[in-house]
């Protein structure tokens, strides 16, 4: 497979070192400032022999590299979040140009087998009314929001399953909980890469189902994934339909 790296901050280095591991030819690595990167925008030529795109640069970009690299007609992985507004347009554009593209907000195929099992644990336990649902996260000192938005994603699995839940609570309390709201509690310390647990308790016992990341590499993993599956395929596709796919058809 030969991919171009579009945007080559902390990611696209992630997904570079992981492509030299796995032989996967890096055709091309396009960034406006990086002195490593071998364009600094999107031409024809850095786009020549490439199968599948990779870019987690800025959100204010993609719509442009969306654009540059489907008039090329080459394939493209989007791990840059914060344009889904763009969603139409971007679709559009896919669409237009006859060429195949994968997005989502979170590459790691382990948070997303993670997801699939607190939707599953979640519908089991909501039949049970004397187990009440929590979700804690903790993250290295220097993210700069809280709670992160896998939190916020398993928070609304469980709300969605839980009716006797219909309110997300994510502050410190001076007061009962209601029994309506669900708890999220974040915590800020140290070199955490992201620690998610969901926990179901009830009077006499205790269910608890984490998910602890070591680093990027499984955000680069998971983009590699995607760029092999995209290969030969038209239309757009979130990460969830790729794993979908390869976890119901391909085994
Ligand atoms: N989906 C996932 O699993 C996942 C995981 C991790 C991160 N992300 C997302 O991926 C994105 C990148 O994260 P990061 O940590 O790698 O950020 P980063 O370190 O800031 O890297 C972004 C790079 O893109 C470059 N860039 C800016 N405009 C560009 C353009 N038009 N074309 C090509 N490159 C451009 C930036 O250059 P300048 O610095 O010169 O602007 C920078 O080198 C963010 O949106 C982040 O939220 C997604």
């Amino acid at each position: 497979m030969n991919i171009s790296i579009i945007g080559y901050g902390r990611m696209g280095h992630e997904v570079k070192k992981l492509a030299d591991i796995l032989n996967i030819n890096v055709k091309s690595i396009i960034d406006p400032t990086d002195p490593e990167a071998t364009h600094n925008r999107i031409t024809n030529e850095s786009m020549k022999d490439v199968d599948v795109a990779i870019d987690f640069s800025k959100p204010d970009a993609v719509l442009e590299n969306v654009k540059a690299v489907a008039e090329n007609k080459v394939n493209i992985v989007v791990g840059t979040t914060g344009w889904y507004d763009r969603l139409p347009i971007v679709t559009k554009i896919v669409e237009e140009n006859k060429v195949g593209m994968v997005y989502g907000p979170n590459f790691s195929i382990g948070a997303n087998i993670f997801f699939k099992i607190i939707n599953y644990a979640s519908t089991l336990i909501s039949k049970f009314e004397d187990f009440d649902p929590y979700v804690f996260e903790m993250h290295h000192r220097m993210k700069a929001d809280s709670p992160s938005g896998t939190a916020k994603e398993v928070a609304n699995i469980i709300l969605k399953n839980f009716t006797s839940k219909n309110k997300l609570q994510f502050d410190r309390l001076n007061r009962r909980i209601e029994k309506n709201e669900l708890h999220v509690v974040s915590l800020r310390a140290g070199y955490h890469h992201g620690f998610h647990l969901v926990g179901f308790d009830s009077e006499y016992e205790t269910i608890e189902i984490s998910h602890s990341s070591k680093g990027r590499t499984s955000f680069a993993k998971g983009a590699l994934i995607a760029a092999k599956w995209i290969i030969g395929k038209k239309g757009m596709y979130n990460f969830g339909q790729v794993l979908e796919d390869i976890i119901f058809n391909q085994f």
